[in-house]
């Protein structure tokens, strides 16, 4: 099956793509403080609580995650250690750090990531991302326990990828890239059938397309919101604001309050296999955390 590209300004989303491939991560992170960024600190306690969840659900003991389109491990970062996105940002404010050569700060980021680690954390973690860079970051790092830079948009997954697919049981997204690149959402599908990993995933309100949703279903997922809408970052001036807010109506979204404040905003959705749907999502107890009050900055 054949997908169309993105139509879309792909400066909606991103508005900084030049730090996507830098030889550490510190462009990025200061790039996203600037920019009031917090989707990450929303969806990844969500995406630990699904994680959770299919363990409960399947008896997994080590289950498999992808990170799809990581950048430097944020997501990640965020479910394996007990840091929230602040303490990343504060860390990469400091003149010690900025003033490190990339080497010595890949040696500081490793030991400071690894006196945060959630001794619980058991999952092993595969990387898919276009910026080789970013994804040699993230396994210097000690982010990723494996790392693949291929680009599923536009062709299938090499051999290597397609066994680490074969034993993926979730995989987690976040800022969108999911929804607007469908193909590369069904090659994962389609390389990880036998094991029928869930999806969580964290896009922009507006950026949903039918496509993925289409895809979600074809592969015998159901969709659900399980969580948000909460904010994924500032917008950059009124006219990114209003386009925002009418991307987000067009696509059903209530925005006031919301967009119309000059966030862009994001929710959480969850495609899970229909007999493991248990209509336990996130917000009630068993799930152990609580969804995020609405724009929360
Ligand atoms: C908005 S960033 C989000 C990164 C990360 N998920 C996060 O939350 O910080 C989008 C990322 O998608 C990556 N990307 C773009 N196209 C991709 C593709 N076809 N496959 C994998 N990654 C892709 C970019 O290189 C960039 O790192």
């Amino acid at each position: 099956m054949t997908y169309a590209q993105p139509q879309r300004d792909p400066g909606f989303v991103t508005v900084f793509d030049d730090t996507y491939d830098q030889p550490d991560c510190r462009a990025y992170f200061r790039g996203m403080d600037m920019r009031g960024y917090r989707n990450q600190q929303h969806a990844a306690p969500m995406f630990r609580a699904g994680l959770a969840e299919l363990c409960r659900v399947r008896g997994l003991r080590r289950p498999h995650i992808v990170d799809f389109a990581s950048s430097y491990g944020v997501v990640t970062a965020l479910m394996k250690h007990r840091l929230s996105l602040e303490d990343l940002f504060a860390r990469y404010r400091t003149k010690e750090i900025a003033d490190m050569p990339t080497r010595a700060l890949i040696a500081a980021d490793s030991a400071w990531l690894a006196a945060r680690r959630d001794p619980a954390w058991h999952a092993w973690v595969t990387a898919i991302e276009v910026a080789p860079r970013a994804a040699a970051y993230g396994r210097a790092a000690g982010l990723f326990d494996a790392a693949f830079v291929e680009n599923l948009n536009l062709s299938p997954p090499s051999a290597a990828l397609a066994t680490a697919l074969s034993q993926t049981d979730i995989i987690v997204e976040c800022g969108s890239v999911a929804q607007l690149m469908p193909q590369a959402l069904d090659r994962m599908l389609t390389a990880a059938a036998p094991r029928r990993p869930w999806v969580m995933a964290s896009p922009v309100r507006g950026n949903e397309t039918a496509e993925a949703q289409a895809v979600l279903e074809r592969h015998g997922l159901l969709v659900e919101t399980a969580g948000g809408p909460f904010v994924h970052r500032r917008c950059e001036d009124n006219a990114e604001a209003e386009r925002a807010a009418a991307q987000a109506r067009a696509a059903g979204h209530d925005t006031r309050g919301l967009e119309d404040e000059g966030f862009l905003m994001a929710r959480l959705l969850i495609a899970r296999p229909h007999d493991e749907a248990t209509g336990d999502i996130i917000g009630t107890p068993s799930w152990g955390v609580d969804p995020p009050p609405a724009a929360t900055v």
